[in-house]
């Protein structure tokens, strides 16, 4: 039972690369505080117990057995996600799934299946829901200013494929392929912004970096759905030079367009009467700050879930279904050939 005059205490499973952006975020919060890690590694779940002055367990089952821990950060590879996932709720926990929710479509529903039956909360890190620009864009689209939207372009491209990704990733039947690795995030906010799932998806890919590559760094999907809008989703890790980094998120409606161009440094939004300018400095460390806030919310039931859970399920579908469509080079409706 959470007491609301507490902090929620949180327990990290996994503790690389992206537990250290949910670390940094949990050291700066006071409705939730970091009461325990574990890893595999168990000299590395002991080392950052140590750091953070928590508990550190080699073992999930150690973690879960701490009462201390009322709500879990999964950080841990993605082919991990689905067995985790349903570890940590059926231990009752309430959970923050690392994207993407699971590996395939039916994974994905595994895991909601037992935090609905529990009545726990799920979340998904799909953090990107939580920049500046990205909730900009959704104002300007709630404030109708641009009507009805028709057309998303989402375009994350960046050159660091090297060293940043492990082995795992670059193995696709570890991670599930860039689309369920990275595509989720572009799906999901091409989902949003439009404001209903995707029927369809195409996709294309390119083995940028090096030929030997097994999964395509450089990958674009083209969305379809069922009130005629359409989404382009271009992410890469492939780009030259390494450094390169470039993003652009433009939602184009029936009165106008908001857009966050490459080069800029906030989300401009235009139509026949005029220009606004929105205030939106990037991906920034209290991206995780607002994602882990929204989980203390809901996992408190004093808010929804955000993103919601059919949106997290949703985007594994849409990712399931694009790895098809690079393997098979056609459109695949989403439910059908998944
Ligand atoms: N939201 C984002 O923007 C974002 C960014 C990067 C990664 N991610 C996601 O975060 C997850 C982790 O990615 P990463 O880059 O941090 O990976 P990583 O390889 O750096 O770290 C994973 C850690 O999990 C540990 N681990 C593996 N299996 C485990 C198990 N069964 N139990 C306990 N610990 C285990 C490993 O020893 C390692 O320390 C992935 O699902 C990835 O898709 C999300």
């Amino acid at each position: 039972m959470t007491d609301h005059g507490m902090p929620l205490g949180i327990g990290i499973v996994g503790v690389g690369g992206i537990a250290l952006s949910h670390m940094a975020a949990l050291r700066t919060m006071t409705s939730a505080q970091l009461v325990a890690v574990c890893d595999v590694d168990a000299s590395r779940a002991a080392e950052v117990a140590h750091a953070e002055r928590c508990e550190g367990y080699g073992s999930v089952e150690a973690l879960l057995a701490d009462d201390a821990v009322e709500a879990v950060i999964v950080c841990t590879p993605n082919m991990t996600h689905e067995a985790l996932g349903v570890q940590v709720l059926a231990a009752g926990k309430h959970l923050l799934m690392e994207k993407p929710l699971a590996m395939t479509p039916a994974g994905a529903r595994a895991v909601a299946n037992e935090a609905a039956e529990r009545g726990l909360a799920l979340a998904v890190g799909h953090s990107h829901r939580f920049s500046d620009q990205s909730v900009a864009i959704r104002e300007v689209i709630d404030s109708g200013e641009i009507g009805t939207p028709r057309f998303v372009r989402v375009v994350m491209n960046g050159g660091w494929i090297w060293p940043g990704w492990q082995a795992w990733v670059l193995n696709p039947a570890l991670s599930g392929g860039h689309s369920l690795h990275n595509g989720t995030h572009l799906i999901d906010l091409a989902s949003w912004w439009i404001g209903e799932p995707a029927t369809s998806v195409f996709s294309v890919g390119q083995h940028a970096t090096s030929e030997s590559l097994e999964i395509y760094d450089y990958l674009v999907m083209e969305l379809g759905f069922a009130n005629g809008a359409s989404a382009v989703c271009e992410i890469s890790r492939g780009e030259r030079p390494r450094s390169a980094s470039y993003l652009e998120l433009t939602v184009v409606g029936t009165k106008g367009v908001v857009s966050r161009e490459w080069d800029a440094e906030g989300v401009l939004a235009w139509t026949d009467t005029g220009l606004t300018a929105w205030a939106a400095d990037g991906f920034a460390e209290r991206v995780f700050v607002r994602e882990l806030e929204a989980f203390v919310a809901s996992s408190r039931s004093e808010a929804e879930v955000i993103p919601p859970v059919s949106a997290a399920i949703h985007a594994v579908d849409v990712a399931a279904a694009s790895e098809t469509s690079l393997r098979e080079g056609r459109t695949i409706e989403i439910g059908a050939s998944v």
